[in-house]
């Protein structure tokens, strides 16, 4: 059998071109003394950029030395965490029993052994927001006579055994984590996710142009390997304008990355004003926290293991520091490693290249052991407000007040300022104030109570007119609010939330709307894409996964919460019955229920 003649391989092609050019350059080659001196010294600079960047190629591959995957390989700005719309859905109908949600769901849990008064401002502000039902992580277990080292081990072993061994919690699953003293909630859940997967979607699409691509074996055998983004952001925290002070020579204050805020944006101090109130958030802040469930595992699991190498209160604060700043060197390490340097001399020369500052650290890395959590925080308070050095930075906007909107970021002194408008995502939210048409005639508990239900007219009052707490020079409207600045503000404050002259009412309505026909609509019409399948409103759960009522969790703090002289919460009539504010939908996972909730409702 003969051979079949070779095609004209491409590269004889090649081959040939570039002949051409070098003959076509010898004849133009530079002939004047000056012109080949020039022509000299530029081959010989990029000769010498070649043997650096040769001699770099050379370090270890930091990427993959280190592991540095994360648990799957879909990104959290990708989970469909609501459900396609139902319309097939009827009044006379009873709901399926066997309502499944494949979809992630989202969890909210507040680490808390008892309902302090922070804690119940926390819980009563999510579930007027239409949070899923919180899960107290630690509740019913204060440890007297435990040193406050005892007491974070103790915290954060249970967030991570939660984390980890919940049966409820998929690694799916998107968690919020909120501290439990200090946290108010201003904006409802949809916006949250989406504006955490906003987030991440743009800062991906630079940290894909940072960093690359790296090579994983393919899944599927004998077929060439995979291109995945080397470094991505999967995990958001609140950012602070304060560095954890014990720290401050290591790279968790140092080499993190530079605040997306322009860098003149508290004037011509910013970043510069010795006391740090004119600085851009930059660093991280632990009080608020979300991501999906499988990297918070792993964030958790090593914040817990180096916790235990330390005795220090605030060591969780410290481990999730340097845990970013450990993450932050080795990225550029690797950067360094694989970047040209044509390119990167070119962009230094523009200043458009950031690279970390890792000029003074020094770190002893382990071989084998993961730095890379895609841990990112929130620079712009979209999602998280921190208030430590930051009281000044906020005001209660009405954004119909075009007086008051068209100055404010004059007020505040920010560089090109504009007129501020109501953020579109707050914009295309339902009205807050609308009373569900069917309240009136629903028979489930809290019974309708003209006086205790009483809500402003949706036609005058909305988005557009409630005082909403804005951030001038980020121009945004923050979720939630984490009050670790001054003590003393935190009754002041909570008093400007748009909710609080109706709390009492809008929380009623909240626990009623789990009732009746409005939750099965709701639950299959898209409400059900913010609970977790196991339902119930007006309570909390615990990370033993029973189910405590409000009232039982925050008895005594009606005052604080809702100032109005109407009595104890869920008993407002004198009723001395419980209301039965509990699950409904699938059950518990092998729970027995407390006595108190033996009858399931069904629906
Ligand atoms: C429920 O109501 C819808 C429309 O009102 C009707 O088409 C449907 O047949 C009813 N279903 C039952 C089971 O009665
Ligand atoms: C890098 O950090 C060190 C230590 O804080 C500091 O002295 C130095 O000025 C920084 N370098 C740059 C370029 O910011
Ligand atoms: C609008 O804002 C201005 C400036 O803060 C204030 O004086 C005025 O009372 C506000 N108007 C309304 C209707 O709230
Ligand atoms: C209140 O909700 C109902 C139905 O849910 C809707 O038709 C109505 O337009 C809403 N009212 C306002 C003022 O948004």
């Amino acid at each position: 059998m003969a051979p079949s003649s070779p095609p004209l391989p491409q590269f004889e092609e090649v081959k040939l071109a570039t002949t051409t050019m070098l003959w076509r350059f010898y004849h133009q080659r530079p002939r004047t003394p000056r012109a080949k001196a020039i022509a000299y010294s530029a081959i010989a600079f990029f000769f010498f950029l070649f043997i650096i960047s040769s001699s770099r190629r050379n370090e270890p591959d930091f990427w993959a030395k280190f592991p540095s995957l994360h648990p799957f390989p879909e990104s959290p700005e990708n989970a469909q965490v609501a459900l396609p719309q139902r319309t097939d859905i009827f009044m006379n109908q009873t709901l399926p029993h066997d309502l499944d949600k494949p979809n992630p769901q989202l969890h909210v849990l507040v680490p808390a052994q008892q309902g302090s008064r922070g804690t119940c401002r926390a819980l009563a502000s999510a579930m007027i927001l239409g949070y899923p039902p919180p899960t107290l992580v630690g509740y019913g277990h204060e440890m007297s006579g435990a040193t406050d080292f005892e007491k974070t081990v103790d915290r954060m072993t249970r967030i991570r055994d939660y984390l980890k061994q919940s049966k409820v919690v998929k690694e799916h699953d998107i968690v919020l984590m909120v501290d439990a003293d200090d946290v108010f909630f201003q904006l409802p859940p949809e916006i949250l996710v989406t504006r955490f997967q906003d987030i991440l979607r743009k800062n991906n699409r630079k940290l894909l142009k940072r960093y690359g691509v790296g090579t994983v074996e393919s899944t599927t055998e004998g077929t060439p390997p995979d291109l995945v983004q080397k470094y991505s952001q999967r995990v958001l925290f609140g950012a602070s304008k304060k560095c954890y002070s014990a720290l401050k020579d290591d790279a968790g204050c140092i080499s993190v990355p530079q605040s997306t805020l322009p860098p003149d944006v508290f004037g011509w101090k910013t970043d510069i004003y010795p006391d740090g109130h004119l600085n851009r958030p930059r660093w991280l802040n632990p009080g608020a926290v979300i991501g999906q469930a499988a990297d918070l595992r792993l964030i958790y699991d090593e914040a817990l293991r180096l916790l235990e190498q330390r005795h220090k209160k605030h060591g969780d604060y410290q481990a999730l520091t340097q845990m970013y700043g450990r993450q932050e060197v080795i990225r550029e390490l690797e950067r360094r490693r694989t970047v040209n340097p044509i390119t990167e001399w070119f962009q230094g020369l523009l200043g458009i290249n950031e690279p970390a500052n890792i000029s003074t650290i020094s770190l002893r890395l382990e071989t084998g052991r993961r730095y890379e959590f895609g841990i990112g925080v929130d620079f712009e308070s979209q999602l998280f407000f921190n208030q430590i050095l930051a009281r000044d930075d906020v005001e209660w906007i009405k954004f119909n007040n075009i007086t008051k909107t068209s100055i404010l970021q004059a007020q505040y002194r920010v560089p090109r300022e504009h007129r501020l408008l109501l953020p579109s995502d707050i914009a295309a939210l339902p009205n807050p104030f609308n009373q569900s048409r069917f309240a009136k005639d629903q028979t489930t508990r809290p019974e309708w109570d003209a006086k205790l239900d009483i809500l402003p007219n949706p036609e005058q009052h909305s988005w557009h007119n409630a005082p909403l707490m804005t951030n001038p020079h980020s121009a945004t409207v923050p979720v939630l609010a984490h009050l670790n600045g001054d003590e003393k503000l935190r009754n002041a404050w909570w008093e400007e939330m748009w909710f609080f002259p109706w709390a009492r009412a809008l929380l009623r309505r909240y626990v009623r709307v789990s009732h009746g026909f409005d939750a099965a609509q709701s639950a299959l019409l898209g409400g059900q894409n913010w609970w977790d399948m196991r339902g119930g409103r007006g309570g909390v759960w615990t990370d033993k996964e029973n189910w405590v009522t409000l009232s039982e969790v925050c008895e005594g703090q009606e005052r604080d919460l809702f100032d109005d002289d109407l009595g104890p919460w869920a008993k407002e009539n004198g009723d001395p019955d419980e209301p039965v504010y509990n699950k409904f939908g699938n059950l518990i996972h092998g729970k027995e229920p407390p006595e108190a909730e033996e009858e399931v409702e069904e629906w």
